[in-house]
């Protein structure tokens, strides 16, 4: 594994991918963050070694990079999903080569369907812990250059940067809520009663990605933070069909706060 790290981190460097200050991953719905990204290196993943291909619409599947404010950025516009058939590794290689290139922090957004009742579509939630219902990405062989065998997760999402987003959303007027997450394979989203189980289990939300990045980038101690965009309610009564393109649409109409959010976090750093 640490070969392939190193040969992709090597060949991104050779490409001007030099120092970035944060990484960014980007949800359903939500690339268009990285139209803000100055002084641009695009490159297709089909083109980056070791780099699996992401296959969903709506995940253009490039990585950017550039200056983003007054930070240098490397965002991955497009990420790998479990029910994609990706294995851990494939999960695991591009946060480690963004950790590799040297990002001190993670940032990740998602799309997911709120089971706490008081949410509302449309609304953002900061990830404050996670309860991760995917097979671990950790298991198999642990290499200790990369990080311990049994990682510590008491603080998955780190609490100064919730901190620094509830501040962040209060001065502009941003409605935002805090938040477990919980993670299912998918690609079905949940019946009435597994949304109710998630609920009862302590989630507020639920989606199908962001936990495998998150324990991969913790694994190797990267700070995260994590933000969720409401897109449906899986709340007894608010239930309605749910599609890909539903996802998108509602994702898609936070885009401009989310923007603020994260552009603010990344600039305080
Ligand atoms: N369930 C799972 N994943 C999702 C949902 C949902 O309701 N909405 C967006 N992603």
């Amino acid at each position: 594994m640490l070969e392939k790290i190193n040969e992709t981190t090597e060949f991104l460097r050779a490409k001007g991918i030099i120092d970035p200050d944060a990484g960014i991953i980007l949800g359903t719905g939500l690339g268009e963050l990285t139209a803000k990204i100055d002084k641009r290196i695009e490159i297709d993943y089909k083109d980056i070694p070791n780099f699996p291909i992401s296959t969903v619409e709506g995940h253009a599947g490039k990585l950017i990079y550039g200056e983003f404010g007054s930070k240098k950025v490397v965002a991955m516009k497009g990420r790998f999903h479990y029910y994609e058939g990706h294995g851990a590794e494939q999960v695991a290689l591009p946060v480690r080569v963004l950790k590799y290139l040297g990002i001190k922090c993670l940032f990740l957004s998602n799309a997911a369907g709120g089971v706490n009742p008081s949410f509302q579509i449309g609304d953002i939630m900061v990830i404050t812990d996670h309860i991760n219902l995917l097979p671990n990405p950790l298991i198999g062989p642990n290499d200790e250059r990369i990080g311990a065998r049994f990682p510590d997760m008491g603080e998955a999402y780190d609490k100064y940067l919730v901190n620094k987003a509830l501040i962040i959303a209060e001065e502009n007027d941003i409605r935002i809520h805090k938040g477990v997450y919980l993670a299912t394979s998918g690609p079905t989203f949940e019946t009435p009663a597994e949304y109710k189980y998630f609920r009862i289990i302590g989630a507020d939300a639920v989606g199908m990605s962001t936990t495998s990045e998150v324990i991969i980038a913790r694994h190797m101690n990267l700070p995260c933070f994590a933000v969720s965009v409401i897109t449906d309610l899986g709340v007894e009564g608010k239930i309605v069909y749910t599609t890909h393109e539903s996802v998108q649409y509602e994702a898609a109409k936070t885009e401009s706060r989310m923007t603020t959010i994260m552009s603010e976090m990344i600039s305080s750093l």
